[in-house]
């Protein structure tokens, strides 16, 4: 059993943590943001995650998860300090440090006993030394303690799987002690160790979001070439997928990745490689095919009404992709304004993430909470999040609740056959057009 102290009590920090409680661990869970932390402390749970809000109360009620403002108090009695904050993207595209600046301070002037400060936060090469050297001097250099890196890699909506079930941890570190401390506090999660420098770790991280964000904007443009040359891209990416080689996932044509790291992540490496004199087309490439890629939905809606204006459309999915409610990077956040300054008026259906998404439309958007209210006398069905709702879908009553049997998917959730036997007009990404 190991004393942790998590700070930042967000997507990845409550998760993390709450999972570090479930393997045996005492985990306090630190943020300041107050309202979060009563919220936590009363049983409700900030963020939506399946399963999230059962594993925390089993480890509340057990004694193994507590939850607390007192940020400086928490670092005190933990042996393991975890910095899980936020590392936004700052306004010329880098990653923005300050909430790890302001954490690692915070430590510096708490350390009274030997402490592992471990980074699981995305940040920029050179990170953990900057982690480094903070605490030094706002510790007065007196105590001793280790920076170790720990990049995480769940992903939102499926987060407690991936964290219970990881398929590996990454620990980069500059000592052996806590380098060892980490590896043992994963050995519950059976996991495959990679044990490397910090600087590797930091990389790792980095990398691997762009790899995959390669995937996805090489399919997309791939999907967009499909278009002008008669070809499917749904088929193509099951035939290249079974290439070991390349593998099925991440190969799924759309209307472009969003969410809080992919977007943020690709900008950050663009912006460390420009930093010391290298030139990244490629990513700068991806991330503009990723830019163009959310106006594909627009264009067809323009090439097939014309002026929109006075027109309603029913929109399925805001959220970045199914089972969450972040709606950071989006890419509703781009299509909807744009639809709105064509003077078209919005219906929309989102099963979890309406709260979030008030936040950003506001009036702007009539949200509905029946599917197929939503789509009562709109001109169009618009998917742009690829829900279970869309799925579930009886297409004969949809196509009677329509305006016109008319639908643009964002998502490629239908087959061309199907749409094809019940006479929609279906526009979908990289696929011919079912007139
Ligand atoms: N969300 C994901 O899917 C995901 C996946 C892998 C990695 N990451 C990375 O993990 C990090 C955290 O991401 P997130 O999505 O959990 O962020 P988040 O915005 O959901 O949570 C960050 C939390 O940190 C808190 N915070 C800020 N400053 C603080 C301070 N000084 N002391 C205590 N708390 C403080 C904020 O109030 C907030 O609650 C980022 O670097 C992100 O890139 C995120």
């Amino acid at each position: 059993m190991k004393k942790l102290a998590v700070i930042g009590t967000g997507y990845v920090g409550l998760v993390s943590g709450t999972c570090f409680a479930e393997i045996g661990n005492e985990v306090t869970c630190c943020d300041i943001d107050e309202q979060k932390i009563n919220n936590l402390k009363n049983g409700i749970i900030p963020i939506f995650e399946p399963g999230l809000e059962e594993l925390v109360t089993k480890n509340v009620e057990q004694g193994k998860l507590s939850f607390t403002n007192d940020v400086a108090g928490a670092m005190k009695k933990a042996d393991i300090i975890y910095i899980a904050v936020g590392t936004p993207m700052a306004e010329n595209g880098e990653a923005n440090l300050k909430y790890v600046d302001a954490v690692a301070k915070t430590i510096g002037e708490n350390l009274n006993s030997y402490k592992v400060v471990v980074n699981k936060s995305t940040v920029p090469i050179g990170t953990g030394k900057r982690v480094f050297n903070i605490i030094k001097d706002s510790s007065g250099g007196k105590q001793e303690f280790d920076v170790v890196s720990n990049p995480e890699f769940l992903r939102e909506g499926s987060a407690i799987a991936d964290t219970m079930n990881m398929e590996r941890a990454v620990i980069g570190a500059t000592s052996e002690k806590a380098a060892f401390l980490i590896e043992e506090l994963h050995q519950p999660f059976g996991t495959t160790i990679i044990k490397s420098d910090l600087e590797s770790a930091e990389m790792i991280k980095y990398a691997s979001n762009a790899f995959l964000a390669t995937k996805i904007s090489f399919i997309n443009d791939i999907a967009n070439i499909c278009e002008k040359v008669g070809a499917d891209v749904t088929k193509v990416a099951e035939g290249m997928g079974l290439d070991s080689r390349i593998g099925s996932k991440f190969l799924k044509a759309g209307i472009g990745y969003g969410g809080s790291c992919f977007p943020k992540d690709t900008s950050a490496l663009l912006h460390i490689a420009h930093s010391v004199g290298y030139n990244f087309k490629l990513i700068e490439a991806v991330i503009e095919t990723n830019n163009y890629q959310k106006h594909r939905v627009t264009e067809k809606i323009q090439d097939i009404f014309g002026d929109l204006k006075g027109r309603t459309f029913a929109i399925l999915g805001l959220a970045f992709k199914p089972n969450t409610d972040d709606m950071r990077d989006a890419p509703s956040l781009e299509i909807i304004p744009d639809l709105v300054r064509q003077g078209a008026e919005i219906k929309a259906f989102e099963p979890i993430a309406k709260q979030e998404a008030f936040k950003h439309f506001g009036d702007t958007v009539n949200y509905v909470d029946d599917i197929y209210e939503t789509l009562d006398g709109a001109e169009a069905c618009i998917i742009l999040t690829d829900i279970p709702e869309v799925f579930d879908l009886d297409l004969e009553k949809a196509k009677n609740k329509l305006g016109n049997p008319i639908i643009i998917d964002g998502r490629n959730c239908f087959s061309l056959e199907q749409m094809k036997e019940l006479e929609y007009i279906y526009h979908s990404i990289g696929r011919p057009t079912v007139l």
